[in-house]
Protein backbone atom coordinates (compact mmCIF):
# COMPACT_ATOMS: atom_id res chain seq x y z
CA UNK A 1 0.00 0.00 0.00
CA UNK A 2 2.81 2.37 -0.70
CA UNK A 3 3.93 5.19 2.33
CA UNK A 4 1.62 7.17 4.07
CA UNK A 5 2.15 10.66 5.96
CA UNK A 6 0.47 11.40 8.80
CA UNK A 7 0.52 14.73 9.85
CA UNK A 8 -0.48 16.87 12.59
CA UNK A 9 1.32 19.30 15.81
CA UNK A 10 0.69 16.49 18.63
CA UNK A 11 0.81 18.80 21.70
CA UNK A 12 1.44 16.57 22.73
CA UNK A 13 0.18 13.18 21.24
CA UNK A 14 -2.44 11.35 22.60
CA UNK A 15 -3.83 7.62 22.50
CA UNK A 16 -5.83 8.81 19.54
CA UNK A 17 -3.12 9.81 17.63
CA UNK A 18 -1.28 6.07 18.63
CA UNK A 19 -4.44 4.52 17.64
CA UNK A 20 -4.27 6.01 13.93
CA UNK A 21 -0.41 5.15 13.73
CA UNK A 22 -0.78 1.58 14.66
CA UNK A 23 -3.77 0.81 12.43
CA UNK A 24 -2.05 3.26 9.47
CA UNK A 25 1.14 0.51 10.09
CA UNK A 26 -0.72 -2.57 9.70
CA UNK A 27 -2.39 -1.24 6.57
CA UNK A 28 0.22 0.56 4.28
CA UNK A 29 3.91 -0.55 3.76
CA UNK A 30 5.63 2.29 6.19
CA UNK A 31 3.85 5.50 7.65
CA UNK A 32 5.71 8.80 8.12
CA UNK A 33 4.30 10.78 11.44
CA UNK A 34 5.16 14.33 10.11
CA UNK A 35 5.78 16.69 12.91
CA UNK A 36 4.64 20.43 12.22
CA UNK A 37 4.11 23.64 14.18
CA UNK A 38 0.96 25.35 13.54
CA UNK A 39 0.82 28.83 13.04
CA UNK A 40 -2.75 28.91 14.57
CA UNK A 41 -1.39 27.44 18.06
CA UNK A 42 1.38 28.10 20.58
CA UNK A 43 2.35 24.84 21.71
CA UNK A 44 3.23 23.61 24.88
CA UNK A 45 6.05 21.41 24.27
CA UNK A 46 8.95 22.23 21.49
CA UNK A 47 9.19 20.04 18.45
CA UNK A 48 11.76 18.09 20.10
CA UNK A 49 9.68 17.23 22.97
CA UNK A 50 6.72 16.20 20.77
CA UNK A 51 9.50 14.43 18.38
CA UNK A 52 10.66 12.35 21.56
CA UNK A 53 7.18 11.16 22.88
CA UNK A 54 6.34 10.13 19.60
CA UNK A 55 9.27 8.42 18.56
CA UNK A 56 9.17 6.54 22.21
CA UNK A 57 5.58 5.89 21.93
CA UNK A 58 5.89 4.38 18.12
CA UNK A 59 9.67 2.33 19.26
CA UNK A 60 7.04 -0.89 18.72
CA UNK A 61 6.06 -0.05 15.10
CA UNK A 62 9.12 -1.10 12.92
CA UNK A 63 7.53 0.32 9.86
CA UNK A 64 6.65 3.98 11.37
CA UNK A 65 9.30 6.72 11.51
CA UNK A 66 8.56 10.03 13.27
CA UNK A 67 10.03 13.33 11.11
CA UNK A 68 9.97 17.02 11.78
CA UNK A 69 8.63 19.17 8.97
CA UNK A 70 8.14 22.76 8.14
CA UNK A 71 6.45 24.29 5.33
CA UNK A 72 3.80 22.59 3.31
CA UNK A 73 2.61 19.05 3.51
CA UNK A 74 2.57 18.05 0.07
CA UNK A 75 6.23 19.24 -0.38
CA UNK A 76 6.95 16.82 2.87
CA UNK A 77 4.92 14.33 1.54
CA UNK A 78 6.61 14.45 -2.27
CA UNK A 79 10.18 14.41 -0.24
CA UNK A 80 9.81 11.55 1.14
CA UNK A 81 7.99 9.33 -1.23
CA UNK A 82 4.36 9.02 0.22
CA UNK A 83 1.84 8.91 -2.16
CA UNK A 84 -1.12 8.93 0.38
CA UNK A 85 -1.69 10.97 3.43
CA UNK A 86 -3.38 9.28 6.33
CA UNK A 87 -5.99 11.00 9.10
CA UNK A 88 -7.99 10.28 11.47
CA UNK A 89 -11.70 11.27 12.27
CA UNK A 90 -13.57 11.56 14.96
CA UNK A 91 -16.76 13.64 15.26
CA UNK A 92 -18.55 15.50 12.66
CA UNK A 93 -17.26 18.60 13.44
CA UNK A 94 -13.99 17.42 12.14
CA UNK A 95 -15.20 16.85 8.91
CA UNK A 96 -15.40 20.13 7.28
CA UNK A 97 -11.91 21.54 8.23
CA UNK A 98 -10.64 18.20 7.02
CA UNK A 99 -12.76 18.04 3.72
CA UNK A 100 -11.17 21.48 2.95
CA UNK A 101 -7.76 20.40 4.12
CA UNK A 102 -7.76 17.12 1.76
CA UNK A 103 -9.29 19.07 -1.19
CA UNK A 104 -6.64 21.57 -1.33
CA UNK A 105 -3.61 19.24 -0.76
CA UNK A 106 -5.19 17.82 -4.21
CA UNK A 107 -5.23 20.68 -5.77
CA UNK A 108 -1.78 21.16 -4.55
CA UNK A 109 -0.13 17.94 -5.70
CA UNK A 110 -2.40 16.95 -7.62
CA UNK A 111 -3.14 12.57 -7.11
CA UNK A 112 -2.13 13.27 -3.53
CA UNK A 113 -5.22 11.79 -2.00
CA UNK A 114 -6.07 11.55 2.23
CA UNK A 115 -7.32 8.46 3.57
CA UNK A 116 -9.63 8.65 6.39
CA UNK A 117 -9.73 6.27 9.47
CA UNK A 118 -12.68 6.70 11.72
CA UNK A 119 -11.58 7.04 15.29
CA UNK A 120 -12.21 4.37 17.53
CA UNK A 121 -15.30 4.70 20.02
CA UNK A 122 -12.64 5.53 22.94
CA UNK A 123 -11.45 8.14 21.69
CA UNK A 124 -14.16 10.10 20.11
CA UNK A 125 -13.89 13.01 22.08
CA UNK A 126 -10.15 13.34 22.76
CA UNK A 127 -7.93 15.96 21.83
CA UNK A 128 -4.62 17.60 22.69
CA UNK A 129 -6.64 20.19 23.93
CA UNK A 130 -8.21 18.53 26.44
CA UNK A 131 -5.93 16.44 27.29
CA UNK A 132 -3.48 20.07 28.59
CA UNK A 133 -6.73 21.65 29.91
CA UNK A 134 -7.42 18.34 32.30
CA UNK A 135 -3.54 18.02 33.29
CA UNK A 136 -3.33 21.78 33.83
CA UNK A 137 -6.63 21.74 36.36
CA UNK A 138 -4.80 18.99 38.18
CA UNK A 139 -6.81 16.00 36.16
CA UNK A 140 -6.08 12.71 35.66
CA UNK A 141 -4.63 11.94 31.87
CA UNK A 142 -3.37 8.25 32.22
CA UNK A 143 -6.04 7.05 30.16
CA UNK A 144 -5.49 9.71 27.47
CA UNK A 145 -2.16 9.65 26.68
CA UNK A 146 1.15 7.32 26.75
CA UNK A 147 3.01 7.24 30.15
CA UNK A 148 5.65 8.78 28.00
CA UNK A 149 3.42 11.97 27.76
CA UNK A 150 1.82 11.74 31.40
CA UNK A 151 5.63 11.83 32.67
CA UNK A 152 6.24 15.16 30.43
CA UNK A 153 3.01 16.81 30.95
CA UNK A 154 3.54 16.39 34.53
CA UNK A 155 7.21 17.63 34.66
CA UNK A 156 6.24 20.73 32.03
CA UNK A 157 3.52 21.91 34.18
CA UNK A 158 5.40 21.71 37.41
CA UNK A 159 7.96 23.67 35.84
CA UNK A 160 5.32 26.43 34.73
CA UNK A 161 4.05 26.19 38.20
CA UNK A 162 7.22 26.92 39.70
CA UNK A 163 7.58 30.44 37.11
CA UNK A 164 4.03 31.27 38.05
CA UNK A 165 5.54 31.31 41.64
CA UNK A 166 8.02 33.80 40.43
CA UNK A 167 11.09 30.93 41.10
O1 LIG B 1 -2.68 18.34 14.60
P1 LIG B 1 -3.26 19.46 13.78
O2 LIG B 1 -2.86 20.81 14.35
O3 LIG B 1 -4.73 19.33 13.59
O4 LIG B 1 -2.58 19.32 12.33
C1 LIG B 1 -2.79 20.28 11.33
C2 LIG B 1 -1.79 20.04 10.19
C3 LIG B 1 -0.37 20.05 10.74
C4 LIG B 1 -2.07 18.71 9.57
C5 LIG B 1 -1.98 21.16 9.13
O5 LIG B 1 -1.92 22.41 9.78
C6 LIG B 1 -0.94 21.07 8.03
O6 LIG B 1 -1.06 20.27 7.13
N1 LIG B 1 0.12 21.92 8.12
C7 LIG B 1 1.20 21.97 7.17
C8 LIG B 1 1.14 23.26 6.33
C9 LIG B 1 0.24 23.05 5.13
O7 LIG B 1 0.48 22.25 4.27
N2 LIG B 1 -0.85 23.86 5.08
C10 LIG B 1 -1.86 23.75 4.06
C11 LIG B 1 -2.89 22.69 4.44
S1 LIG B 1 -4.14 22.50 3.22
Amino acid sequence: MGIAAYPGTFDPPTNGHLDIIERGAGIFDRVLVGVTANPAKTPLFSAGERLAMLREMCAHLKNVEVVPFKGLLVDFARDHGASVIVKGLRAVSDFEVELQMALMNRTLSSGLDTIFLMTSADNLYLSSSLVKEIALLGGDVSGFVHPAVQKRLKKKLAGIGRKGRGR
